[in-house]
């Protein structure tokens, strides 16, 4: 990202310099709507990301400048302080986050802006958190470790934005290292680096934007965790040992069904199977065997898609267009309900499938959808 216009605006408005901070978005290979049930995810760091100048400013205030918005932002750091700007909570939140965690924080001055896609389902919200609890941990000597950070941004989304979120975005932009994937256990938070350089193997990563805007916070993400939160409780009146969906089996399950809505059933059913794929999908990957790590994505986006449904028409029909054009592994990425599918697909498909599906969706929907190509990156760091 240029950093240039940060720096000159930063000038501008305060008179001074500050320390440029970053946070990155993030990409997931599969395991979806796993992290709240306690399983695996496979995410990784993307070189699109926050950057946010700073400079603790002696008050107890903060200004805050939203470069790609041009939106200012001023607030205190007492909780009847909250700014009105959707942004601006963001900011607010953490701050607030940290203190609950009986630490000190002072004001400061910020600009800051980004190139993570907004509503891609790339966790362009998760770069921001982690960009300031980041800073704030670095310039305040704070000694926060990183997971406290990840938990801080999660925190503030459930407490300032209203998404019940996981861990996985917060940890994914805090935890990213370049060239590699991390399994993270969402239940014991235990965690392992995977190389990942598809390249190497003839294979690329590319995320398809279907420009539909996802809104995570209207509810239906919510909904569809206290749906798995339904099917656990009726499973643990039998099975007393199972805490989360990742403790439960198909058995279990079909035993409570009469018990539990069909709907839920459905959700549950999608993240039972959704956790054997990730460890199948680490495993694979660890042979080489790109076509199993495929095979796979596409049976996710057909869980996330009929059982889980999150997915939408515009998603389905890039799914569709995916397999019909011979891509390896394609399907809904993140949340859902818009956003992006990951595709993996060898290096000699990549340019006529860019061009295929630009064409076939601007003439089905009457605009083009996004490429990005992704790079596996570092998580937050000092610029
Ligand atoms: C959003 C949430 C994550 C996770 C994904 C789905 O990105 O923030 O915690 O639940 O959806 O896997």
């Amino acid at each position: 990202m240029n950093t240039a216009s940060i720096r000159s605006k930063f000038q501008e408005l305060y008179g001074a310099e500050g320390i440029l901070f970053t946070s990155p978005g993030r990409i997931n290979l599969i395991g979806e709507h796993t992290d709240y049930n306690g399983a695996f995810v496979f995410p990784g760091a993307v070189d699109k990301a926050m950057v946010a100048e700073i400079r603790l400013n002696g008050t107890n205030r903060v200004r805050a400048y939203a470069l790609d918005l041009g939106e200012h932002a001023e607030f205190g750091l007492n909780e009847e302080d909250a700014p009105q700007q959707a942004w601006a909570r963001y900011i607010f939140g953490v701050c607030r986050e940290i203190q609950k965690r009986g630490k000190k924080i002072t004001g400061f001055d910020t600009v800051f802006a980004g190139d993570v896609p907004l509503g891609a389902g790339m966790s362009s919200s998760a770069a921001l958190e982690s960009t300031f609890a980041f800073a704030l941990n670095d310039l305040l000597s704070l000694g926060i470790d990183k997971f406290e950070l990840a938990k801080i941004g999660q925190a503030t989304e459930h407490n300032y934005i209203g998404v019940k979120c996981g861990i996985m975005d917060q940890f994914a932009s805090v935890f990213g290292k370049e060239g590699h994937l991390i399994r993270l256990d969402c239940k014991s938070l235990e965690y392992e680096y995977f190389p990942f350089d598809p390249k190497s193997k003839g294979y690329r990563l590319l995320l398809v934007d279907s420009v539909v805007k996802h809104e995570l916070a209207s509810s239906a993400y919510n909904k569809r965790r206290e749906s798995c939160e339904r099917a656990v409780a009726a499973i643990a009146k039998r099975h007393p040992e199972v805490k989360f969906l990742r403790d439960a089996s198909m058995a279990m399950l079909n035993e409570v069904r009469s018990e539990i809505t069909e709907e839920d059933y459905k959700r549950a059913e999608y993240v039972i199977g959704e956790v054997d794929r990730v460890l199948a999908v680490c495993e694979a990957l660890g042979r080489g065997d790109y076509d199993t790590v495929g095979k796979k994505m596409y049976e996710t986006h057909h869980g996330m898609s009929k059982l889980y449904e999150v997915s939408c028409e515009e998603l389905d029909f890039l799914n569709d267009l995916a397999k019909e054009l011979g891509v390896t592994g394609s399907r809904v990425m993140g949340g859902g309900f818009g956003g992006c599918t990951i595709n993996l697909l060898k290096e000699e498909l990549h340019d006529s499938f860019v061009d295929e599906v630009r064409r076939r969706y601007q003439a089905k929907y009457g605009h083009a959808p996004k490429f990005y190509d992704v790079v596996i990156s570092d998580g937050s760091r000092r610029l």
